[in-house]
Parts: structure tokens; sequence; C-alpha cells
């Protein structure tokens, strides 16, 4: 059954969703961060744009606080509560490896969240070995998909890793319906994989814009969606038959179609 998780840096929010699902016998499940929507957070009442928060925060600044909003979150939700390394262009994997170290101390329902890139990929390695559960995000393609699926399977080959939660893959759908691709077709791609290949990571249907979004995540069985609360609102306050008739394909009827990618066999 497909979770519903919070993306948001806002405690306040995921007390507020928390029991409009519950007012309709939905659950919220789990939460996301991100250091942008944590920067929101600090920075909301001066009405500052998103960007120029982002710069007045130092990095240890929003360390702290996404550790306060964290295990703020944590007693709201009864699941994973995913909370990122900061990372750029220029931070090496032996710096996300010590971030990340660090935040899994914070609570065991803790899954650390990893950017899709070279230098995360070595991190992922030393932190998974360590059993340590990890979200990979900026996730855009499905032969990232299929890569972060590969690595997981060379990782558990050296042994089972039991934690209570399985990584998870988290494509950003609406970052590609923003430049008019289908973004959800990743996600679809993903599932398809999964079932095929019994691949382990749980697939979370991320950067959610929209109710059809989440309507089409739930007709794929998609493990997992985050969506901001602006989303849920509409979507949890719909009726059952509403649901139902939600057109959940016309909005990317002129979005430029992902063909589906057969990969070529290989073993590990
Ligand atoms: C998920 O973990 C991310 O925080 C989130 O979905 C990003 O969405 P955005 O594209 O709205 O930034």
């Amino acid at each position: 059954m497909t979770q519903f998780l919070l993306d948001s840096g806002d405690p306040d929010e995921y007390r507020a969703i928390a029991t409009l699902a519950k007012q309709h016998q939905e659950v919220l499940f789990g939460a996301t961060t991100n250091p942008t929507l944590i920067a929101k957070k600090l920075l909301g009442p001066l009405r500052q744009s998103v960007s120029e928060a982002s710069t007045k925060v130092t990095q240890e600044k929003a360390f702290e606080l996404q550790k306060q909003i964290v295990l703020e979150i944590i007693n709201i939700v009864p699941g994973p509560v995913s909370a990122e390394v900061y990372a750029d262009e220029k931070t090496t994997a032996n710096e996300m490896i010590s971030q990340a170290r660090e935040i899994t101390k914070w609570h065991q329902r803790v899954v650390i969240k990893l950017p899709t890139t070279i230098e995360a990929f070595k991190a992922r390695t030393v932190l998974r070995r360590e059993k340590i559960p990890i979200n990979n995000t900026l996730v855009f393609s499905q032969q990232q998909v299929l890569a972060i699926n590969l690595h997981e399977q060379l990782i558990q080959k050296e042994g089972p890793i039991e934690n209570e939660w399985q990584p998870f893959i988290s494509p950003f759908v609406g970052r590609l319906d923003d430049i008019n691709i289908d973004g959800m077709a990743v996600v679809e791609w993903a599932m398809r994989q999964k079932r095929t290949h019994n691949f382990t990571p749980l697939i979370l249907l991320a950067s959610v814009r929209r109710a059809e979004h989440i309507k089409r995540g739930l007709d794929f069985e998609v493990d997992l969606i985050t969506a901001p609360a602006k989303v849920y609102q509409e979507w949890f306050t719909l009726t059952n038959e509403q649901k139902q008739v939600v057109d959940a394909k016309s909005y990317a009827s002129n979005f430029k179609p992902i063909d589906y990618w057969e990969p070529p066999r290989c073993t590990v």
C-alpha cells in the first residue's frame, strides 16, 4: 500500500496534515525535509525569497535547525523522516559521510538524503556498509534509478542489511514537469523495473506539484509519495468518488514523453 509523507520544513504543517489525513481516514506516515524548506521556515516570517533565505543561513545554523525540526517531526509521524546532507558541486564524499554519520545519530527513524551524484555514490558505499538507510534524492532519469538499484544489489551481496527501512529512490517529477517533460514516466518505469527484477529500494514519488501526481502514483501503486501541504489539502478532502474521476493524464498531454528504456541485461 502506498504511504504518504509530507514534504515540508514546518512542524505546524505536519501537525495540520496529520490531523487532516486522520479526519479523512488516511495516515500521514512519514516526512521529508530539505535545506531549502528549512531555510524557508527559518526566514519565513521575514518573507524573503527562498534564494535570499538560502544564502543568509549558514550551513551550521541550517544543520542545527534541521535537527530540531526533524526531532519535532519524529513525534508527529510514525514512519521515516528524511533529512538531507548539505551538498553542492564541491562537496566531497567524505564531507557527506561525516554529516550523514552525525544525522543518523539523531533518531533511528531518520533516513539520510543523498544527492545522486558520483561523489554521493562513493558516500553511499560507505554509509550502506554501515547499514545507514539512504534516500537517494534528485533523481531525474531511468538510468539513475537503475544505477542506485545495482549499487544496492552490490552492497547487499556483501551481506544482509537488516534495518527498519529499505533505502529509497526519489524521482523528482515536478522538476521534470517544470521543463515540459513527463516526470511521472520515471516513477512508472522505476516501479515496473522493481517488480520485474525484485529490486528492494522503495520508490518515493517526490517533487509533487499537483493532485494528478498523487493519482498517477496511486494508480501505479508506488511505494511512497511525498507532497507539500497544499497538495494534500486538495487530495485528502476529495471524496472517494472524486478521487476516482481525477483526470490524471491530461495535464501532461503536451509534455515530452520519456521513452521506456530497456536496460542491457546485466548481473552484479
Ligand atoms: C523530496 O524529498 C524533496 O524535498 C521535494 O520533493 C523537492 O521538491 P521540489 O521540486 O518542489 O523542490
